[in-house]
C-alpha cells in the first residue's frame, strides 16, 4: 500500500469529515470491550444509530452487549446474525441491535424491516452496516471500528458524527 492510499487521504476519498472527533482505545479482554461499550451508553440518545465495523470476532457484539446493559437492557445481548435484528427494552429507551452480515443487498422487505427497527425512541447498533448506508444516513451518531490486535487485544477506533 502506498502511504497516500490510507489515512486522511482515503478518509477524504470516502467523503469523511477530517474534523470529526476521533477517539482510540485498546481493550485486552471481552470484559474490557463491554466496559467500553457501557461507557459509550451515556453519550447516546434515542434516535441515534451506531455503526460497528470490524472482522468476524472483532468484538462488535461484545461492545453492544456492554452498551445495551448500560442502557438498561435486562436481557444479555446475543448475536442477531440469523434474525437480522433483536430488540431490548432499556431505561426509557429501546435498544435495537442489527447484524446485516448475511445481506448481500437490500430487498424491499429488508428495507422495511430495517426502517421498522430504527423507528421510534430507539438507540440502534448496526453490525456490518455498509449495505444499509443510505437507510441510516443522517442518523449516525458514532462509527466504531474494532480490529484484532493479537490474542485478546483489540484496537478500537471511534468517530463521533454527532456532537456529544
Ligand atoms: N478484547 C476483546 N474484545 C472483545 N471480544 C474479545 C476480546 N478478546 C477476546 N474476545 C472474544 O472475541 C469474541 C468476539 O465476538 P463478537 O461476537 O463480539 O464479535 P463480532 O465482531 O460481533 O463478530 P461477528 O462479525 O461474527 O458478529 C468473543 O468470543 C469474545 O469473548
Ligand atoms: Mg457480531
Amino acid at each position: 500500500m502506498r502511504p497516500d492510499d490510507r489515512g486522511p487521504e482515503s478518509d477524504r476519498a470516502a467523503g469523511r469529515d477530517d474534523e470529526a472527533p476521533r477517539e482510540r482505545a485498546h481493550t485486552s479482554s471481552a470484559a474490557d470491550t463491554e466496559a467500553l461499550g457501557a461507557g459509550l451508553a451515556g453519550r447516546l440518545r434515542a434516535g441515534d444509530v451506531v455503526l460497528l465495523r470490524g472482522d468476524l470476532g472483532a468484538g462488535k457484539t461484545t461492545l453492544v452487549r456492554g452498551a445495551a446493559a448500560a442502557l438498561g437492557a435486562a436481557v444479555r445481548v446475543t448475536s442477531p446474525t440469523f434474525a437480522l435484528a433483536h430488540r431490548y427494552d432499556g431505561d426509557g429507551v429501546r435498544v435495537a441491535h442489527l447484524d446485516l452480515y448475511r445481506l448481500a443487498g437490500l430487498g424491499e422487505d429488508d428495507e422495511e424491516l430495517i426502517a421498522e427497527e430504527l423507528d421510534g425512541d430507539v438507540v440502534a447498533f448496526v453490525e456490518w452496516p455498509d449495505v444499509a448506508a443510505e437507510l441510516v444516513a443522517g442518523r449516525v451518531a458514532l462509527e466504531v471500528t474494532l480490529a484484532h490486535a493479537g490474542g485478546d487485544g483489540r484496537d478500537v477506533d471511534l468517530v463521533w458524527r454527532a456532537e456529544r
